[in-house]
């Protein structure tokens, strides 16, 4: 199976932006918690600054990923363009945040991929992204079934 792991804006400062937030780890370093998780399984990951590219890669994996990760970073909550494409997949879908938007600013509670992802992982940094391709990887399987 292909796991497509989809990053937003900002997540390429990973390490270095608001620490006490994000912590000290890398995008690099997420990676490489991804490709663990994966066991096996091949993870395309990717991140962008621009919205239409996030949204060009979601189409891409209508065709080649069998479940998808994505951190929207703050185009999740502004984003219904994102949505749209994000509408188009009957794959799997797993939302996945290093903090707990929840428990942050009000304007980071909305989400407008919670209502088409299958589940969401948020508050655990790095961890949360391990989590979420387990996750993906199952419906993957299941989905498939
Ligand atoms: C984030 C949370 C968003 O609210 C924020 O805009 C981000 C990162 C997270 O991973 O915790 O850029 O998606």
């Amino acid at each position: 199976p292909v796991l497509y792991v989809l990053n937003g804006p900002n997540l390429n400062l990973l390490g270095v932006r608001e620490p006490d937030i994000y912590g000290r780890e890398t995008l690099d370093d997420v990676q490489a918690l991804c490709e663990g998780a994966a066991d096996g399984a091949c993870v395309v990951f990717r991140q962008t600054n621009h919205e239409g590219q996030l949204i060009d890669w979601v189409q891409e994996a209508r065709d080649t990923a069998s479940a998808l990760v994505i951190n929207p970073a703050g185009y999740g909550h502004t984003s219904v363009a994102l949505l749209d494409a994000l509408k188009t997949l009957t794959i799997p879908i797993v939302e996945c945040h290093l903090s707990n938007p929840a428990a942050r600013e009000r304007f980071r509670h909305r989400s407008y991929v919670s209502p088409v992802a299958a589940g969401v992982v948020s508050g655990f940094g790095p961890f949360s992204y391990e989590l979420a391709v387990k996750a993906a990887l199952r419906l993957a399987q299941e989905h498939r079934a």
